[in-house]
């Protein structure tokens, strides 16, 4: 991927160098004075991103995209069949059929592309940029997005794995006493059992380059047990992702569906525009959606908590991340140059 950057853009970055230095208290940022070039670059991710942030941190100091840079890094991600949330490996949905959703945002040129319940490819965070790329369109869904993918030499592949089979099947056989399917008789899946729980895992990657360009990814296998055909917050641009290269990055991982309805990354990226610290705006965006649930009988607890989990991430064009959950404590990865660690996330509510 071939960019430009003027001139403007460079200086601003270089200035946004000293500027960050005490952002949040965090040394975040090389210090003033310091030669553009390395000082500046991060990768934030999800907690299931370390090796995400690693990957894309690598590529970037050998002045990749930022884009091919986080694609690279969440592709460990979905092909990674223990990863049951991402790519190769999730679970699926109720038809146990694997249906993946992912975005990509590229900063420098506001450009974005995704795909929606894709089958058949492992990757679809690739097919997504070629989305970008190669049409002009910013989301292609099911049947067409597999066709799409298989036109730019894509191959099908078993998603499946034995392990979610698995999973998917003790949900099936445990959803209804009236139906015809039985668990094993010398099984018996009494209370507690994990695939009864919907999860909806998923990795978001955003990235920040030396030259201040931001980008960023967020891929999935999307609600476990999921209806076909569903669509999370993932794929569209707003919710599950959104970047805007003057301001900065955001994403998110969580109940898809709350974030569709409030465009919480969009927000989180204006809530930096107005000066909040990443940190800040991913918390005033908890609060935000917190009291929408109050307003829901069907996602709030008799509490009045939210009955579902969100996690977002935010990187500014400083430099500055942070991150937040409605539950915690929980962590979340990031590379700031010089360490790449898993970081505790603020929250709304203790577990
Ligand atoms: N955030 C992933 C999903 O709800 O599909």
């Amino acid at each position: 991927m071939s960019l430009t950057h003027s001139r403007r853009d460079f200086l601003r970055t270089g200035a946004a160098f000293g500027a960050a230095a005490l952002a949040g208290g965090r040394e975040l940022i090389g210090a003033p004075g310091q030669a553009p070039g390395t000082a500046g670059m991060r990768v934030v991710s999800s907690g299931n991103g370390l090796r995400a942030t690693d990957k894309a941190m690598e590529m970037l100091r050998t002045g990749a995209d930022p884009l091919d840079a986080v694609i690279a890094g969440v592709n460990i991600v979905e092909n990674d069949p223990e990863d049951m949330s991402v790519g190769y490996g999730g679970l699926p949905n109720e038809d146990g059929v694997v249906e993946l959703d992912a975005s990509v945002m590229h900063g420098p040129t506001h450009s974005s592309g995704a795909v929606a319940a894709i089958q058949d490819i492992k990757n679809p965070s690739q097919v997504a940029r070629l989305v970008m790329e190669r049409s002009n369109h910013c989301l292609i869904v099911g049947e067409g997005a597999l066709r799409f993918a298989l036109a730019h030499g894509f191959k099908k592949e078993v998603l499946l794995t034995d392990k979610a089979r698995e999973l998917w099947l003790q949900w099936r056989e445990n959803l209804s006493e009236r139906d015809n399917w039985l668990p094993p008789q010398s099984k018996k899946f009494p209370g507690e059992l994990q695939a009864y729980v919907m999860t909806y895992g998923t990795i978001n990657c955003i990235a920040l380059d030396a030259k201040g360009d931001l980008s960023g990814v967020t891929t999935t296998s999307g609600l476990s047990w999921k209806i076909a055909g569903r669509v999370g917050d993932s794929p569209i641009i707003g919710a599950g992702l959104y970047v805007d290269n003057a301001i900065g990055a955001a994403g998110s991982t969580g109940f898809g569906e709350a974030n569709i309805q409030t465009l919480a990354s969009y927000q989180i990226v204006q809530f930096l525009g107005q000066g909040m610290s990443p940190e800040q705006a991913c918390l005033k965006m908890l609060e935000r959606l917190a009291d929408k649930v109050k307003l829901n009988p069907r996602l709030r607890r008799p509490d009045g908590r939210p009955n579902f989990g969100m996690n977002y991430y935010a990187l500014n064009r400083k430099g500055e991340f942070g991150s937040a959950s409605f539950t915690g404590p929980t962590q979340y990865a990031a590379h700031d140059g010089t360490k790449n660690a898993l970081r505790p996330a603020a929250y709304l509510y203790k577990s």
